[in-house]
């Protein structure tokens, strides 16, 4: 399955929700997640995110492991999205930051 990473907190660009099949990507107030129940792991998404979060949890970066639970756990919780839609007017800013799962919104 596919997992959204740490650097999608604060930019949720949405380009990513365009391309996918089985639109298995939810929303929240500042992220977004992959149901990996859905996922039929294609990989279109992966180089549609211009943060570069996306990736298989097979390949996930360092540190990057706890999204593995929580992708699973939000997209239960928050709605679908198949639309993309403008991003945060400080994408941009926190683009590349680190530290930025303090920030996330449930
Ligand atoms: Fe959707 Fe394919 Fe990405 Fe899975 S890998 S979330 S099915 S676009
Ligand atoms: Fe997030 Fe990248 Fe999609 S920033 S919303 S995973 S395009």
């Amino acid at each position: 399955t596919f997992v959204v990473t740490e650097n999608c907190i604060k930019c949720k660009y949405t380009d990513c929700v365009e391309v996918c099949p089985v639109d298995c990507f939810y929303e929240g107030p500042n992220f977004l997640v992959i149901d990996p129940d859905e996922c039929i792991d294609c990989a279109l998404c992966e180089p549609e995110c211009p943060a570069e979060a996306i990736f298989s949890e097979d390949e996930l970066p360092a540190g990057q492991e706890k999204f593995i639970e929580l992708n699973a756990e939000l997209s239960r919780d928050w709605p679908n999205i198949t639309e993309q839609k403008a991003p945060p007017a400080d994408a941009e800013e926190w683009d590349g930051k680190s530290d930025k799962l303090q920030y996330l919104e449930k």
